[in-house]
């Protein structure tokens, strides 16, 4: 195994090669922009190294790792125009720097060059890769909605939310694993542990995500700081701090989640405020260990190495404890 800043690099090279503007300029300009960003590449790192966990090259998986790389930043330029944001990366989103339109188009590509690139793999590989890749982006989608949806009611539940961001999130980190299993044709079961690890750390790291859109530093970030709270979204902060704050604060609470102000200073301030003396900012705290946790305790069920174990824990480690 190599080190996960290797990993990090090999990836990056691969990408360079891919992403080339083509005519029209005007569609794959965009493209190149938001796959050179930069970001963490946490999902096809975590491809090529499940790959050599199970005992095969990294080299092997770098077109399933860049099919998952393609696909998320598909889904963060159409996600960036759903949630009305300026910043990603710490750059102007797509639909900003052009269009919705082009934000739309350009997007509606990449998903479709996310399924080209199982093209390079034998029948077999092909078809497992595009059948896990069917159902996950499916369920993205259905993720995507729900927390739309949950954006205009004010009763949403802890369990609800779980399964949004399970859907939105957690399933694509479960399948980038599950794909460096596949290409490795480990046994199902290990793939479906390794699936299962994925998820468990997915869900942690969009809790962490939650988190660090009210109270990180936008600098570190690289996204508009209280996004969430500004499109009134019902994140596990806000959840919590209903439940265990005063009834005049969740009241207040409440109805700042019903409005839409221009100038929404003053309504990120006072929510951030709540969120911190009712007790849910550090509760939401515990809930990312606890599912970082829940996430390692798969990880002993696995037939591999303590060696490779600790590898991946230590990654999860580093997920929870991340500022950007
Ligand atoms: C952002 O994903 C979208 C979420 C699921 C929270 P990342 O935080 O992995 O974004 P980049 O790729 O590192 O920018
Ligand atoms: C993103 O959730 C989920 C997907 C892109 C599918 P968020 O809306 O929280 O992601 P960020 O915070 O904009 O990166
Ligand atoms: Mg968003
Ligand atoms: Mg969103
Ligand atoms: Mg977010």
């Amino acid at each position: 195994m190599l080190l996960i800043e290797t990993y990090q690099e090999k990836f990056v090279e691969y990408l360079e090669e891919y992403s080339i503007i083509k005519e029209p300029e005007s569609l794959y300009e965009p493209i190149q922009y938001i796959l050179k960003l930069g970001g963490k590449r946490l999902r096809p790192v975590l491809t090529l190294m499940t790959s050599e966990i199970f005992n095969t090259d990294y080299k092997k998986a770098l077109n399933a790792a860049l099919s998952i790389e393609v696909f998320h930043n598909f889904s963060l330029i159409h996600d960036d125009i759903m949630d009305d944001a300026p910043i990603r990366r710490g750059q102007e989103t797509v639909h900003e720097k052009w269009d919705v339109n082009t934000g739309i188009l350009s997007g509606d590509a990449m998903l479709i060059m996310a399924y080209q690139l199982f093209e390079n793999y034998d029948n077999k590989t092909f078809k497992s890769l595009a059948k896990l890749f069917s159902k996950t982006a499916l369920e993205v989608c259905e993720g995507q909605q729900y927390d739309v949806d949950f954006e205009t009611r004010g009763d949403v539940t802890i369990d609800e939310y779980l399964k949004m961001i399970e859907y939105k999130t957690a399933v694509l980190v479960g399948a980038a694993m599950k794909m460096g299993a596949i290409v490795a044709e480990a046994s199902e079961e290990d793939q479906n542990k390794i699936y299962q690890f994925g998820k468990n750390l997915g869900i942690a790291f969009q809790l962490q995500d939650d988190y660090l859109d009210a109270f990180g530093d936008p600098k570190a970030f690289g996204k508009q700081i209280g996004g969430d709270i500004i499109e009134n979204k019902k994140t596990a902060l806000f959840i919590n701090a209903l439940k265990l704050s005063s009834l005049e604060d969740s009241l207040q609470l409440q109805h700042l989640f019903s409005i839409n102000p221009s100038n929404p200073e003053e309504k990120i301030q006072i929510t951030k405020q709540i969120f911190i003396s009712s007790g849910s900012a550090d509760a939401t705290k515990q809930e990312i260990k606890s599912y970082t946790q829940q996430a390692f305790s798969v990880l002993e069920t696995l037939n591999i190495s303590e060696d490779k174990k600790l590898i991946l824990k230590r990654f999860g480690e580093q997920l929870m404890n991340r500022n950007v």
